[in-house]
């Protein structure tokens, strides 16, 4: 009888000890970053990425050390908005080598792992958890002020990694558009949150409103105001509104940040004003 048991036992308990040794590993990097802050929507195609990486640059641009990790193994949009998408990721020490964007934004994605971004990463729930946890315990993140992790939408396995793999995390915010629909999503996220007893840091609204090019009237093309609404009803902190602006897409596809010079003003100001209310409710959390 044993014969057949006795290999399957010590495959079980070498796979336990590596998972250990991952857990020391993934502790030990998240001791050597200050804040971390988890990027959430209900629905995907909101502008979760473009919030992730904007937020890592607007952050990366007044001085801190910033890191982004791509957490979307399905989607990895943020090598492309960082302008990082033709980078591999190297090796020094065993460790890999985050991608260096502008502003020294330290940035790892799947996208950098593959060599063909249209072919798809078709993997099991095990094989996509310990991935993730490899982008933390097996990077070379060093000491930073803040990493962002760009989430995949909803609330499934990768976003439960995730928080798992960092239970100090500063909170979560979520990403909505104004429609019912995606507001109901986040409600799950939040209720998501609450159940890891993450603190949700709050909810950006984005593509509020368009402003209109050519005569200056705005059109509320997937109503407005909603998020605000569902941020009060479900107790958690509203942090602003991005309008819908066709700068913003081309920004995100050239990989350059909403601060650029070439954005126009109003999406800069706005931006900048949901920044300063993220930082408002990270220190209003931690005193
Ligand atoms: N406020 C906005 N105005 C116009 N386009 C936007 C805005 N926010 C995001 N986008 C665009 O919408 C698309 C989806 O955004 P993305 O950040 O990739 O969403 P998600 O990560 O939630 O799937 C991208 O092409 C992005 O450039
Ligand atoms: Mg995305
Ligand atoms: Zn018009």
């Amino acid at each position: 009888m044993s014969g057949s048991d006795e290999p399957t036992a010590g495959a079980q308990q070498q796979a336990h000890e590596r998972y250990e040794q991952q857990q020391k590993a993934i502790e030990q990097r998240a001791d050597e970053i200050e804040h971390i802050i988890l990027v959430m929507s209900g629905k995907g195609g909101v502008g979760k990425s473009t919030v992730a990486v904007n937020l890592a640059w607007a952050l990366a641009l007044g001085g801190e050390s910033v890191g982004l990790l791509d957490a979307d193994l399905h989607g990895p949009n943020t090598a492309l908005m960082t302008g990082t998408q033709n980078t591999r990721l190297g090796m020094r020490d065993n460790l890999m080598q985050p991608a260096i964007a502008a502003h020294g934004l330290k940035v790892v994605s799947m996208a950098m792992l593959l060599d063909d971004r249209d072919t798809p990463t078709i993997w099991r729930g095990p094989l996509r958890a310990n991935v993730l946890r490899q982008f933390i315990a097996e990077v070379d993140w060093g000491q930073l002020d803040y990493l962002i992790v760009d989430l995949p939408p909803g609330t499934g396995d990768e976003p439960l990694t995730i928080a798992q793999s960092f239970p100090g995390a500063d909170g979560v915010i979520i990403v909505t558009t104004p429609q019912q629909v995606s507001q109901d999503d986040c409600r799950k996220a939040i209720n998501f949150a609450r159940q890891l007893e993450l603190p949700v840091i709050g909810v950006i609204e984005n593509m509020s409103g368009f402003v209109c090019p050519h005569c200056g009237k705005e059109t509320a093309i997937f109503s407005q105001g909603g998020g605000e609404i569902m941020a009060s009803e479900m107790g958690v902190p509203y942090l602003g509104a991005l309008p819908l602006a066709p700068e913003i897409v081309s920004l995100c596809d050239s990989g350059r940040p909403l601060a650029d010079q070439q954005a126009p003003q109003a999406v800069r100001d706005t931006f900048a004003n949901v920044v300063g209310n993220i930082n408002n409710q990270i220190v209003r959390q931690k005193s």
